[in-house]
């Protein structure tokens, strides 16, 4: 089995940094974040939104190998990537950051609150505006697209952020 360090794919110049968990097996495999199932469907959001993603954004994850058997990284793995993380967003200095799921949310806001309840909320982090939105696997856990569930909610607070960086 593979374990590649998957750093990141989309424009270092790019103003909306989009943070992910960890890769996945696809992203094993390619070496780049976000290709496989949940990235097909984030991209299928972003572009929805409006979001030029291959020019406007930069993807990476929390932790940069993939947890085996894609469990979810415990506390010290954080812990030990975080350092990296920090400094790929110092790098690019993006103006807005999306954190998809969890992981992202408690490793950059240090809350745990649930994600139902602080999704679509901006927050100021150290001058960047971030927001938080379901993990793109989880709406393919729940696909329907009815108004008020997942995918929904997920499309309306990324419209939010095309707003936000295109208003620029
Ligand atoms: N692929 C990634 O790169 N990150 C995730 O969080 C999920 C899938």
């Amino acid at each position: 089995t593979l374990n590649r360090l998957v750093i990141s794919r989309g424009s270092v110049f790019a103003n909306l940094l989009i943070i992910g968990e960890a890769p996945g097996s696809q992203e094993d495999l390619e070496g780049v974040p976000y290709v496989g199932k949940s990235g097909k469907l984030l991209n299928e959001l972003l572009i929805k939104a409006g979001i030029d993603f291959q020019k406007d954004a930069y993807f990476c994850n929390v932790i940069k190998c993939r947890p085996p058997n894609n469990r979810k990284p415990t506390n010290e793995e954080i812990n030990i990537h975080k350092p990296w993380l920090l400094q790929q967003i110092k790098l690019v200095d993006p103006k807005f950051i999306v954190l998809t799921g969890s992981t992202a949310m408690r490793t950059i806001l240090e809350l745990s609150n649930p994600i139902s309840k602080l999704r679509g909320q901006w927050f100021m982090k150290d001058g960047r505006e971030v927001i938080t939105i379901f993990h793109p696997s989880y709406l393919l856990r729940f696909p329907s697209k009815e108004v008020g569930k997942p995918y929904d909610l997920t499309l309306k607070d990324l419209n939010n952020v095309s707003s936000k960086l295109y208003a620029l």
